[in-house]
């Protein structure tokens, strides 16, 4: 028995939502495809997303490499344009003064006072940046090497007009670097990029995130580039600085252990879609799907003399190209579920499956569970 299906329902606690949102990227055309008038064909990234975010959240997204996990994410904070679908978010009092200051009103959409991010004209996307920030995986590559660490954190504060001296700007670059712990803040400050450790970085780049004061941070595998050994660190500080400063995250990562460890949420992604989504502890502890189930198969279990053993995962074949999405269920070529149910496969080879309620707040699209 199935609970219904999934619909986002904003609330008066969610602070973003995602309905349907799809960003496709053009694939480029050769000259002899364009001759002979070859449509365009388009990488479908995000091909259909949906979901809500409550403030407070750790909500995570995970799956393989290039289910589109970023794309999502760079979607969500306008760094890309989205192809369609609704992306809400519901700002704070005086980015919504800023806006009026400028002549622009943003659109509502809800009766909780969320506004259609989407439509944001380019010209007016600035004030945004200042409540809606990211986190990169590579803190090396994200950060310009030519730039002290003081230079790194001010340059947002004079681009967004933040400090009315130099003096001021001081003092905030200061209580940021305290707040990442790089503490003493002057012992850092004038250092470059490769004169930090890789957890030093990250720490970086966490405090450019944090230093406009936002509110909504998506973190693209922070930690996943870092050594094992200061990975936990760099994840307590996130728990840390999010409850300081009621931030809301959306966590990206393809590794579910990290994942498990600090989301309290989770979306299992696969080729641009959702497949399950619910707690996290219920996601994790009785996984529905068949990707999700070897997702799970696959996080390595510590053996008796502590090695790390990877087991292997349950799914054939692999991962096909977003520009050739599969029929019906997209997951349907690698499924091994679908072997042992052959009363299924006019379904999933035919139909997308919708996504259901199976236990409270716990959905899934997959026609075994769907058809009951
Ligand atoms: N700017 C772009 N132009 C064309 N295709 C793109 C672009 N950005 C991403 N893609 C494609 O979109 C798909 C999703 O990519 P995305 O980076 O969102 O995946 P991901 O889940 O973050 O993967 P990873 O775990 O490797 O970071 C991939 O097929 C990728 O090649
Ligand atoms: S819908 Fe069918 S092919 Fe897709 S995951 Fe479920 S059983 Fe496998
Ligand atoms: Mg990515």
């Amino acid at each position: 028995m199935t609970l219904g299906e999934y619909e986002v329902k904003p609330g008066p606690n969610t602070i973003l939502y995602v309905k349907n949102l799809k960003t496709w990227f053009p694939v480029r055309r050769s000259l002899t495809e364009i001759l002979m008038r070859k449509p365009r064909r388009w990488v479908r990234a995000v091909d259909g997303v949906s979901f809500a975010v409550n403030e407070g959240d750790v909500f995570g997204l995970a799956g393989e490499s290039g289910c589109g996990k970023t794309t999502t994410g760079r979607t969500i904070l306008r760094l890309v344009d989205p192809t369609s679908g609704i992306i809400a978010y519901k700002p704070r009092e005086r980015l919504i003064k800023e806006w009026t200051s400028m002549n622009y009103k943003p659109r509502v959409v809800d009766d909780y006072g969320c506004i259609d991010i989407a439509s944001i004209p380019q010209k007016y996307l600035k004030p945004l940046r200042k409540e809606m920030q990211m986190i990169f995986q590579d803190p090396y590559g994200s950060l310009n090497p030519r730039y002290t660490v003081y230079s790194l954190l001010e340059e947002p504060l004079v681009i967004h007009g933040i400090g009315e001296s130099r003096d001021e700007r001081y003092d905030i670059v200061a209580k940021t670097l305290e707040a990442v712990k790089l503490t003493p803040p002057e012992e850092f400050m004038y250092r470059y990029p490769h004169m930090l450790s890789g957890g030093q970085r990250q720490r970086v780049g966490i405090a450019r995130a944090l230093i406009l004061n936002p509110r909504f941070i998506v973190a693209d595998e922070p930690v996943s580039m870092l050594d094992v050994s200061i990975r936990a660190e760099i994840l307590e500080l996130m728990m840390e600085l999010k409850r300081k400063f009621n931030l809301t995250y959306i966590f990206i990562s393809h590794d579910l252990a990290v994942s498990r460890y600090i989301t309290n949420k989770i979306a299992i992604m696969y080729l641009g879609k959702i497949v399950e989504l619910g707690e996290t502890r219920r996601v994790i502890e009785n996984p529905l799907h068949p990707y999700t189930k070897a997702l799970i198969e696959a996080i390595p279990e510590p053996e008796p003399e502590n090695r790390l053993k990877i087991r292997e995962i349950p799914i054939k074949g692999e991962v096909p190209s977003a520009i050739n999405i599969p029929s019906g269920c997209r997951f349907h070529p690698r499924c091994v579920v679908l072997d042992a149910h052959p009363e299924l496969k006019e379904y999933c080879t035919r139909k997308e499956p919708p996504m259901v309620e199976v236990e409270r707040e716990h959905y899934v699209a997959c026609w075994l569970y769907a058809r009951k």
